[in-house]
């Protein structure tokens, strides 16, 4: 697939997804999401890639929403399905995936940007970033998930009262909220990032991906998380990492995954 509104670089074990319509403040339409979803399935299945950050082209923008102008005109039914397919094409997709999703959110994250941004494993802010779910002040409740995730991150109180005042927050207030991990300089944002991927990389990748099915347990509806666990745990001793890192700990060397 050629991609007309991201940019998809792979160097050694990372690889960076840049979202590239800086004219609409990389506003995620339709085609972008589509064009993310094939991304993230790719780099899914590309083996070699360990971990994937993802940012917004230019200083301005991470992501300044879903994009208004595609949905202005939309119905109920039309509605719900934007928000589900929203959903399953990428930010649920992103949640779930196999390796760690770090969002380098470099300037505005809004509404669809800050649910993209969430939707990642691991934030790390710019100074300059703004996050917020403006939503309510267009008629609309966030739809990518923003109303689950947003409370699971920071608090119930915490996020009634962003997505209700439709206020954004710097990225420090963002960090004191824990909405991100990290908030560095803009000159820094990326080597931070690719930094936090290159520490990923030398771990086990099939470890991590039990790790995020384990976690990820504790957020999903009828599933016991503590019994998701015990099953990943024990699927970990299945496997080549497994001998690897246990062989290589008492060999005093460090591990080849
Ligand atoms: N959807 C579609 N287009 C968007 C967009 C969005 N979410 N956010 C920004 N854009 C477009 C603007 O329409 C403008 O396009 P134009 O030059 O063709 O008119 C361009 O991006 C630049 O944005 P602009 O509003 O002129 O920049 P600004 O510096 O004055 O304001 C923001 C920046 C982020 C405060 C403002 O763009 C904004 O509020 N965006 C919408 C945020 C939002 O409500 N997101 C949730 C959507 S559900």
């Amino acid at each position: 697939m050629k991609y007309q509104n991201i940019l998809l670089d792979i160097e050694a074990k990372l690889a960076l997804i840049t979202i590239n319509r800086p004219k609409k403040l990389n506003a995620l339409n339709k085609l972008t999401i589509e064009e993310l979803h094939h991304a993230f399935q790719q780099l899914a299945n590309n083996n070699e890639v360990r971990a994937i950050v993802v940012t917004g082209s230019e200083n301005k923008a991470f992501v300044a929403g879903a994009d208004i102008a595609e949905f202005a005109n939309f119905d109920q039914i039309q509605g719900e399905d934007l928000a589900k397919v929203g959903q399953d094409l990428l930010f649920n997709f992103i949640e779930n995936l196999n390796k760690p999703v770090i969002a380098a959110i470099n300037g505005f994250a809004l509404g669809g940007g800050l649910e993209l941004a969430m939707a990642c494993h691991i934030r790390v802010a710019s100074q300059n970033a703004k996050m917020g779910l403006p939503e309510v002040s267009l008629g609309l409740i966030p739809g990518y998930g923003g109303t689950q995730r947003l409370s699971q991150l920071v608090g119930r109180g915490k996020a009634l009262e962003m997505i209700t005042t439709a206020g954004m927050l710097t990225a420090q207030q963002a960090y004191e909220f824990r909405l991100i991990n990290h908030v560095v300089s803009q000159e820094e944002l990326l080597e931070f990032c690719e930094d936090l991927g290159l520490k990923i990389s030398k771990n086990s990748s099939t470890a991590i991906t039990a790790a995020i099915k384990a976690v990820n347990a504790n957020y999903k509806d009828g599933v016991d998380g503590f019994t998701t666990e015990i099953n990943q745990f024990g699927a970990c001793f299945g496997t080549e990492d497994f001998i690897e890192g246990t062989t290589a700990f008492l060999e005093k060397r460090k591990p080849n995954f």
